[in-house]
């Protein structure tokens, strides 16, 4: 089994994601109920490095930022166990997972996507060098992210990446991510910069919300609109259309929180100073036009996304009016990117 391993360690960079059309729900196994569409992130990202012993006694230890850290150990665990079942080479090994963000921890900014794929990366590149990974590496890395954490699969992928089957998107499926190419240039360079509202752990877990959907009385609803919310950005990415894109990405934004705010239990994962961003960037672009527009992710704090053409006007409107509503006055500026990196170790 080790035969031909050629090496005993491997490093990944992987990037953070954020999603313009929001996979919320899921049905069986880590299979989404609707379709979701992303742009990958070039600054927040994960550096994992994964470390290999041969043993008969299989067992994973993860370090974050050089720390040995128990919390982190039952997700990753479990990631293992089932790639362990399709791939038993893996169960002659004790692994260790040593991780740092380039984003602050404290943040709350969501690191399962960059975490969870830069650890299916690392462990695809131990199966492909030992000749045994069964499909296209990054179909795997990808399949196997979304078995970590759903929203992972498509940090695989820079630019603009589907996951969940649709029929608008060839080559879509519910078990691994796609690129989605048919890109108009504006986006490729698009910014966002992220507004840290609240620091720190959220007080409902994405995992937990998907489950409130079950029974939810709007879910169908809900993922019946997210499929053809799918088929409009598909047209508003390939023509560009700026004014299409503000009002469907923030409408998908509100539609998340408002099914957060439905469920039973309800939740509220807003502050009062996410709608008060909210509404200045909303009334920036009533006075002075531009497409500076907003999304957000399961927790407070605002994604501010916008073109290259109106990067001055954001910078005076975050110096003139957000950073006075940022915790600490903390801010990301971060724009798409081009997808992981594997890093000498
Ligand atoms: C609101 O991918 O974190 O960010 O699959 O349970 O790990 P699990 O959930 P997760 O959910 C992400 C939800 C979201 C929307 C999105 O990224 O599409």
């Amino acid at each position: 089994m080790s035969a031909t391993t050629t090496s005993d360690k491997c490093k990944w960079q992987s990037p953070s994601n954020i999603a313009l059309v929001k996979y919320w729900g899921k049905k069986g196994f880590q299979i989404p109920s609707n379709a979701s569409i992303s742009f990958t992130l070039s600054e927040c990202h994960t550096n994992t490095e994964l470390r290999w012993f041969p043993s008969n006694h299989s067992d994973i230890d993860v370090y974050f930022d050089g720390a040995l850290n128990p919390n982190f150990k039952p997700k990753v665990a479990a990631l293992l166990g089932h790639m362990q079942e399709q791939y038993p080479e893996l169960t002659h090994y004790r692994f260790e997972v040593h991780s740092t963000n380039t984003f602050p921890h404290s943040s709350g900014i969501a690191s399962s996507a960059s975490g969870m794929s830069a650890l299916a990366l690392c462990f695809c590149t131990l199966l492909q060098e030992q000749g045994v990974l069964k499909h296209d590496f990054l179909q795997e890395a990808s399949y196997w992210a979304r078995i970590g954490s759903g929203s992972a699969s498509r940090s695989v992928y820079g630019g603009s990446v589907v996951w969940g089957e649709h029929s608008d998107f060839e080559g879509s499926s519910d078990e691994f991510a796609t690129s989605f190419r048919h890109v108009h240039p504006v986006f490729n360079s698009f910014q966002d910069t992220i507004l840290i509202v609240h620091e720190g752990e959220k007080s409902v877990s994405s995992t937990v919300g998907h489950g409130l959907l079950k029974g939810h009385p709007f879910a169908d609803q809900r993922f019946t609109m997210a499929q053809e919310n799918m088929s409009r950005i598909k047209t508003i990415l390939e023509n560009g259309d700026l004014d299409s894109f503000v009002e469907l990405v923030e409408f998908e934004a509100l539609t998340l929180h408002s099914m957060m705010m439905t469920s039973s239990p309800s939740f509220i994962l807003m502050e009062p100073n996410t709608l008060n961003i909210i509404q200045k960037i909303r009334n920036h672009r009533k006075q002075n036009g531009g497409h500076i527009t907003f999304t957000l992710d399961a927790g407070a704090n605002v994604h501010m996304l916008y073109p290259e053409k109106d990067k001055q006007a954001a910078r005076d409107l975050i110096n003139n009016e957000l950073v006075a509503l940022c915790a600490n006055g903390r801010y990301i500026c971060d724009s798409v990117g081009n997808g992981p990196t594997q890093l000498e170790c």
